[in-house]
């Protein structure tokens, strides 16, 4: 363990014993990772390979290529690696992502709410690392885009364009853009303007409202009707069902409502956390392996580690905002998954690019089981925060 282990983990001594050993092999196998993949921005892998999503051709008025919205992820595990290890190779493979980026913002249809999840772990990462002014001025022209999304009927943020969803998106919103309305909290208490601040409450108070079931699950996607504002329908998006629980949404919840606590104050976002935290952790399998969807049927058993990954990240940032009686239990749960998935998923093997397996973009998708940027993007800046003092990217 590095001298600064998180103050959060006294008394668990005997659950982190594997932490200090993850650091290093994530440290390890992304030092040649990063290496071998400067250049690109990865979201899966290909015969063990990085893909790579930075070609402008490829469907940007889709969010494809350069639009993806997981573009974010490998500059953040480099500014994680940055934060990790000193080294500043690291920061010329994050800028490398952050200058491809300015493509998007001459790609109108094709940039999402997921403005969040592309600039925070990269423009504003390097801002709030080392500084950069150009890196602040993309961090606040994406936070005004995605504030510009709002729709003041319905008080919720749209999520997509209209090459989305056949052509009608006007009314959507999803439980994941909890995660990118921190870009406006940065936004407002970086110009001290409060507007932004007040999009994403807006935003977050409607997802309180209108997402969330009494036993503190949510739903993936809520249809509005865009002129009255009108909570139409409820869809079950990657999910397996409208009334299921897609696992991801809810680690997105926890850890988004945890973040809009934090920079808010707010009891609410924080009881919300609690509750969805809760209901997340009644639901954990014995074997500490995460399913797709809590409510999929046993077979096929699909799993979806970077939604464990993200839970644990949230439980993490729950617990940092309770007293030590109330934050140990989340911090406690937020290990298992991480060990869990320490001695079960990892693969840190020079055959395979990315490290977290078993990881599913979407229940009813044609593919499961595959690499996911985000997934080790999330599981790193776990199991990093529990070893030594991060800058937050969120
Ligand atoms: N934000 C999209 C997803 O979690 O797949």
């Amino acid at each position: 363990m590095r001298k600064e282990r998180s103050r959060m983990l006294a008394g668990l001594e005997q659950d982190c014993v594997w932490l200090e050993e993850a650091r290093q092999k994530l440290i390890e196998k992304m030092e040649w990772v990063s290496r071998a993949s400067a250049g690109k921005i990865p979201y899966t892998t290909v015969n063990g390979r990085h893909d790579d999503r930075s070609d402008n051709s490829a469907d940007w008025d889709m969010g494809n290529g350069i639009n993806w919205w997981t573009n974010g992820f490998w500059g953040g595990i480099q500014w994680l690696m940055v934060q990790a290890t000193g080294d500043e190779r690291y920061v010329t493979i994050a800028r490398e992502t952050e200058v491809k980026l300015d493509r998007c913002f001459e790609l109108y249809e094709g940039l999402h709410h997921d403005t969040g999840f592309m600039w925070l772990p990269t423009a504003v990462a390097d801002y709030r690392l080392t500084g950069d002014p150009l890196s602040r001025r993309r961090g606040l022209h994406a936070a005004n885009l995605l504030a510009g999304r709002v729709n003041i009927n319905g008080g919720y943020i749209r999520a997509w364009n209209e090459s989305f969803f056949g052509g009608n998106a006007a009314g959507l919103a999803i439980i994941d853009c909890m995660m990118n309305i921190p870009l406006l909290y940065w936004a407002s208490e970086e110009l001290n303007d409060p507007r932004y601040r007040s999009v994403a409450m807006f935003h977050a108070d409607t997802v309180l409202r209108t997402f969330f079931r009494p036993d503190g699950s949510c739903s993936h996607i809520v249809e509005f009707d865009p002129v009255t504002g009108q909570k139409v329908r409820v869809h079950g998006g990657q999910g397996l069902r409208e009334d299921s629980s897609w696992t991801r949404g809810q680690g997105w919840a926890i850890y988004g409502f945890a973040v809009s606590a934090r920079h808010t104050g707010e009891a609410r976002y924080l009881q919300a956390a609690r509750k969805t935290a809760d209901y997340f952790i009644s639901r954990i399998p014995e074997s500490g392996l995460i399913p797709a969807d809590f409510e999929q049927p046993e077979v096929p058993a699909w799993e979806d580690c970077a939604a464990a990954a993200i839970a644990a990240s949230g439980l993490i940032e729950l617990a940092e905002q309770l007293d030590e009686k109330e934050g140990k239990p989340y911090l406690r749960q937020a290990l298992r998954l991480l060990k869990t998935l320490y001695v079960y998923r990892c693969n840190w093997s020079r055959e395979e690019d990315c490290i977290l397996e078993n990881c599913t973009a979407a229940y009813h998708g044609k593919e499961h089981h595959i690499h996911m940027i985000y997934g080790d993007y999330f599981f790193m800046e776990a199991v990093f925060r529990l070893c030594q003092p991060m800058v937050s990217m969120w």
